[in-house]
């Protein structure tokens, strides 16, 4: 997979993109992250990305030329299965959108600041808009991250122990059952000892029970999004 980042401030990836599983992803060659400095764009010396909105308002907005400039010549060289806009008036970002994006070869997201990106590019080059949350960012580019994120961690053969993505919570629409590891033993505070039994048949059943009560309680309505069978 290639994911193709537009933004004002590259530098943010930094971190998250060079430690743990991102890192691991981009080594094995399962996907190819490019950062691309959107004020590359700007179509003057100042290298201006945004400007007073129309009709005024708070905030400043971010230009169409340079994004757009930057989308098209993207566009020229890959075909994207989506270009993405991550804005909190977005779809809300669940697991099955996450799911269904990791199948795709190639991305585009698109990171705002300021007050917004000019609606045009919205409307024209956007197909699709994502929100991380009914909370306002101060821009896009913590939400990309979270987004490519919990992409690239689901594409095949990127965690070692393929299951391991399989029963994440949300898979199923359930959450994830309670985990233990050593000491047995902390404080008084032991490990349940069907995990200890040795018997694979009730280690299961614990855990689907497990993770039905604390469906039930933690989240009630997402148990009725369960497929049937
Ligand atoms: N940009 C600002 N806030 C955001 C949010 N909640 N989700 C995605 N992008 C954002």
């Amino acid at each position: 997979m290639i994911i193709d980042i537009l933004t004002l401030f590259p530098e943010m990836f930094d971190g998250p993109f060079s430690h743990s599983i991102l890192k691991r992803a981009q080594l094995k060659g399962h996907v190819i992250i490019n950062l691309h400095n959107i004020r590359d764009w700007s179509v003057n010396k100042h290298k201006t990305v945004d400007d007073y909105p129309y009709g005024g308002g708070a905030g400043m907005v971010m230009m169409v030329e340079p994004v757009v400039r930057c989308i098209e010549e993207l566009q020229s060289k890959t075909a994207y299965d989506e270009v993405i806009y991550l804005s909190p008036d977005g779809e809300l970002l669940n697991q099955k959108i996450t799911n269904h994006l990791s199948t795709f070869n190639n991305l585009l997201i698109l990171c705002g600041h300021y007050k917004g990106i000019d609606e045009r590019i919205r409307t024209h080059f956007i197909t699709r808009e994502i929100s991380i949350g009914d909370y306002v960012l101060s821009g896009g580019e913590l939400a990309a991250m979270i987004l490519t994120d919990a992409i690239v961690r689901i594409i095949p053969g990127v965690l070692n122990d393929e299951t391991s993505a399989l029963s994440d919570s949300f898979q199923d629409n359930m959450l994830s059952p309670p985990v233990y590891t050593r000491p047995y033993d902390f404080r008084g505070l032991t490990v349940p000892d069907v995990l200890l039994s040795g018997n694979d048949k009730e280690i299961v059943k614990w855990k689907y029970e497990q993770s039905v009560e604390r469906t039930k309680a933690r989240r009630p309505g997402m148990m009725g999004e369960r497929r049937e069978g």
